[in-house]
């Protein structure tokens, strides 16, 4: 089967500010992949180039089979929470029922198939009875749990999470775990995290993003933390 994702010798700068240097890496169909590194190392630019908001200045990327531009409606995307405007006036259900946005016919209106789809996903998260409150008065594990099911009401074939439990407390953190382990196997994830426990046991492979990106099993990312090589480059394993 091809992969779902594979990046070849992929270079990507900010103007004059190299960030990712020769990155290359394949991701398969159903695998749960973590994302550590260092902050300023690249995660969220990793995350832009796999949608398509950023174009690699070389090289290149694959999602679904494609070179960019993607069908952005086969991802959903989960922003770290603290560049979401919270004070946007939207309820809860709201900004569930937006993830549909992409999926709409040409006259652009809901239709009664993706108002469902918003409450059946409300339930999943376990959020219905905040469905009509204003998004910025959610606890920081509500608010998560809310873009998580804007993300995925839109039925999307890959999931990326970028530090989904930033800021959260300890009971909303495995609420979101739980979450995301009943997805596994039947969607594609890709998560950006700073815990690395979360890294070891939620994920089956791990990609460490500074500058460079190696690919690791959870395992290893125990050993190289163990050894203190966690911040300077780890050495690369190939295209995995
Ligand atoms: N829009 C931008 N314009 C210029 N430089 C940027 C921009 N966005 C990010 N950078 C720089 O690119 C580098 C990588 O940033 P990025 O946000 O991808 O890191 P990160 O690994 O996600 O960090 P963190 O753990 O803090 O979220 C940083 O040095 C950052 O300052
Ligand atoms: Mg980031």
């Amino acid at each position: 089967m091809p992969p779902i994702l594979s990046f070849e010798n992929v270079d990507f700068a900010y103007s004059d500010s190299p960030v990712l240097k020769n990155v290359s890496f394949n991701i398969k169909t159903g695998e749960s992949i973590g994302i550590i590194g260092p902050n300023g190392g690249g995660k969220t630019t990793l995350l832009k180039l796999i949608m398509g908001f950023l174009k690699p200045t070389s090289g290149t990327i694959s999602l679904f089979g494609k070179c960019p531009p993607f069908s952005v409606d086969a991802i959903g995307y989960v922003p770290q929470v603290s560049r979401f405007d919270r004070q946007f006036p939207i309820s809860v259900f709201e900004v569930v029922l937006s993830g549909r946005l992409s999926r709409l016919p040409w006259y652009g209106r809901y239709r009664n198939e993706d108002y469902d789809a918003a409450n059946a996903m409300l339930e999943k998260v376990g959020l219905s009875e905040f469905q009509n409150c204003a998004f910025g008065t959610l606890s920081g594990g509500q608010a998560q749990r809310t873009l998580i099911a804007r993300a995925l009401v839109s039925e999307p074939k890959l999931l990326l999470l970028d530090e989904p439990t930033a800021s959260v407390d300890v009971h909303a953190e495995a609420h979101i775990y739980q979450l995301l382990r009943e997805l596994q196997g039947n969607i594609t994830l890709i998560m950006v995290t700073h815990d690395l426990s979360v890294a070891i046991d939620q994920v089956q492979r791990v990609l460490c993003v500074q500058g460079s990106v190696s690919s690791l099993m959870p395992k290893e990312v125990c050993e190289h933390f163990a050894l203190g090589l966690y911040h300077t480059p780890l050495i690369r394993r190939g295209n995995q």
